[in-house]
Parts: structure tokens; sequence; C-alpha cells
């Protein structure tokens, strides 16, 4: 079945009380915060504090979405605040193999992501050592942007590599998802799809926005 992830990027934040029972109504299986430094991305994010602010107030699954220059900085301080995967991108390390160690020694869930240009081939070699591979469906830095269908060969391509190597790693799409589109990100294999405007920014609501998501209306 595939996942459904919300990221918060663009979510009013001071009204949680009333989105995060309607995540857990409609079966939400992740949240994805989405951190950035102003520096790998033009942009400063969700401001990490509102992890802490709300792991205690449900079980879902938070993932944490690394968009900055240096992600072995974050990965501690992240994991206790309660995020159960952490996802730094391929281009801001020379040496994946030590974020990922880094962030299994945190004892979290590894994910691996490649930005927009960055052909799917590039984290081939990291496949069998994470348990998630993030394709960016846009230019990673903000929400709410027109996806690039180019992200849906990389999804096959990664979904190629990973059953030919008969390995367990999920692959999730970030960035553009939305009814429209959903569809065919799940043909070509994504197992997670994120989405933060087609949920937060629906006129159908949070439950029936998921739901059309979930089912590749
Ligand atoms: C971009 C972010 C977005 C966000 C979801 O850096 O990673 O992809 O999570 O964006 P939309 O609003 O397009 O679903």
């Amino acid at each position: 079945m595939t996942e459904i992830a919300a990221s918060v990027l663009n979510a009013d934040r001071t009204k949680w009380k009333e989105w995060l029972p309607q995540l857990e109504k409609a079966e939400v299986d992740r949240i994805q915060f989405d951190i950035m430094d102003n520096k790998y991305v033009p942009n400063t994010g969700v401001p990490k504090e509102f992890i802490s602010e709300l792991r205690p107030h449900t079980k879902i699954f938070f993932e944490t979405h690394l968009m900055v220059e240096k992600p072995e900085d974050y990965i501690r301080e992240f994991a206790k605040m309660g995020s159960q995967l952490i996802i730094f991108h391929v281009e801001t390390t020379d040496d994946p193999l030590k974020i990922i160690k880094k962030i299994k020694a945190a004892g979290c869930q590894v994910g691996i992501a490649i930005n927009n240009r960055t052909p799917a081939q590039k984290i081939f070699p990291y496949l069998k050592k994470v348990d998630l591979a993030l394709v960016m469906g846009v230019e990673a830095g903000f929400g709410g942007q027109q996806f690039n269908n180019s992200a849906l060969n990389k999804i096959l391509l990664l979904k190629d590599q990973i059953y030919d190597d008969a390995l367990q790693c999920a692959v999730e799409i970030d960035g553009g998802i939305n009814a429209q589109n959903a569809k065919t990100a799940i043909e070509n294999g994504a197992d997670v799809l994120v989405a933060g405007t087609a949920i937060f920014g629906s006129p159908k609501g949070i439950s029936q926005a998921v739901e059309e998501l979930r089912r590749g209306k």
C-alpha cells in the first residue's frame, strides 16, 4: 500500500492542534519536517522546535528531510527531538557512508535524497545501506512548485536497481505531488508520496485530500 507523508513546510504551524487530529483520522503514515539552512537551499524551512512541539502529541512516524550543507551537524539533535528517519542529500557530502553511519548510530532509519538535477545513478552505491531513497519532484527549497516529470524515470531506475539487487529500500517522491499526478508516481513505483500543498492547501479538507493521493485518483 502506498504510504502518504504530510509535509508541514507550508502548514499553518499555529493551528497544529486542529490539523494534527485530522492527519491521524486520515491515517497519514508519516509527517515530514523540511529542515533548511538558507545555504544549501535559499530558505529556512520548518523551525526545528516544531518537531519537539508535536512529538508528544502523536504516534505518527516522523521523518526529517535535511536540506543543509552540513547534515552531520544536525543528526543527533533531530534524533533526540523524535525523528525516526533522517534524510540527507547526497549532494551535501563527499562521504555519504559517514553520514549514513552517523544516522544509524543516532538510532534512526536512514534516507538518502537526490535533488532535481542529480541522476538516480548517483545513489545506487548506497541503496543497500539505507531504508529510503528520496527523489525530489521539484528543486529543493520551496513547497507549492510544479512537479518535474523527469523525476518519474528516476523512480523507475531506482526501483529496478532495488529489485535487481533484492534490496529493501523504499522510494519516496517529494515535491509537486497532487491528486492529478499521484497515480502516475505510484505506477512508476513510488512507495511513499510526500505532499504539503496538496494536503494542507486542499479545499476538500485533509481526509479527502489524503484519500485521493493514496488512491491515486
Ligand atoms: C521542497 C520541499 C517540498 C515539500 C512539499 O524542498 O521538500 O517538496 O516537502 O512540497 P509540496 O507543497 O509541493 O507538496
